[in-house]
């Protein structure tokens, strides 16, 4: 890696979709050593995600308030351009177990191909946190389980709020 900048940028990309405590995690822990931390939402509808871009960003936008190094964008294309584009020269990505592995080396490899300045940084999740995915909050919620402690108050209600909306009509 060459001289280390001045003003150290690093994206956070996912597809937030919503925002848990575990991303909130390393949220407040990546901030402490960077200059400026962009959380990028991914534009991505084939995902076919509950919230849209709009909402996911502004749901992030809300939690993060607290920490006034940390911005939040989205983007669409490649991620290494995007960071790029912001002048960030690194990018986090949060492993929880050792399955997240394989795919995060993978995309660090092809990232690192794409644009070897980039430089992508693995954190470990919090013990309290690694459990914690987008995906199965939406399950739990979906099933009438308790989410509380897993995703922020807000994000919650939203939650509540959407799979309400989405329940099929019954006959
Ligand atoms: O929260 P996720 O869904 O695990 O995030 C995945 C994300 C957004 C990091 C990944 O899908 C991504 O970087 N997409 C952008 C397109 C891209 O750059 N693809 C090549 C990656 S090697």
């Amino acid at each position: 890696m060459g001289l280390k900048p001045d003003h150290l940028v690093a994206v956070y990309p996912g597809s937030f979709d919503p925002i848990t405590y575990g991303h909130l995690d390393l949220i407040a822990r990546a901030s402490g050593f960077v200059d400026k931390l962009i959380a990028g939402v991914l534009r991505n509808e084939s995902k076919q995600p509950l919230f849209s871009v709009e909402e996911r960003v502004e749901m992030l936008g809300e939690v993060v308030r607290e920490y006034p190094n940390v911005e939040v964008d989205s983007f669409d294309g490649l991620l290494v351009e995007f960071a790029a584009a912001r002048r960030a020269s690194l990018i986090i990505r949060g492993i929880r177990a050792i399955s997240d592995y394989e795919y995060e080396l993978q995309m660090a490899l092809m990232n690192r191909r794409l644009r070897p300045n980039i430089e992508t940084v693995f954190m470990m999740a919090s013990e309290a946190h690694s459990f914690i995915s987008a995906r199965l909050v939406k399950e739990v919620a979906k099933l009438g389980g308790n989410i509380s402690g897993l995703v922020p108050p807000g994000v919650e209600a939203r939650l509540k709020e959407r799979l309400l909306e989405k329940q099929p009509v019954k006959a």
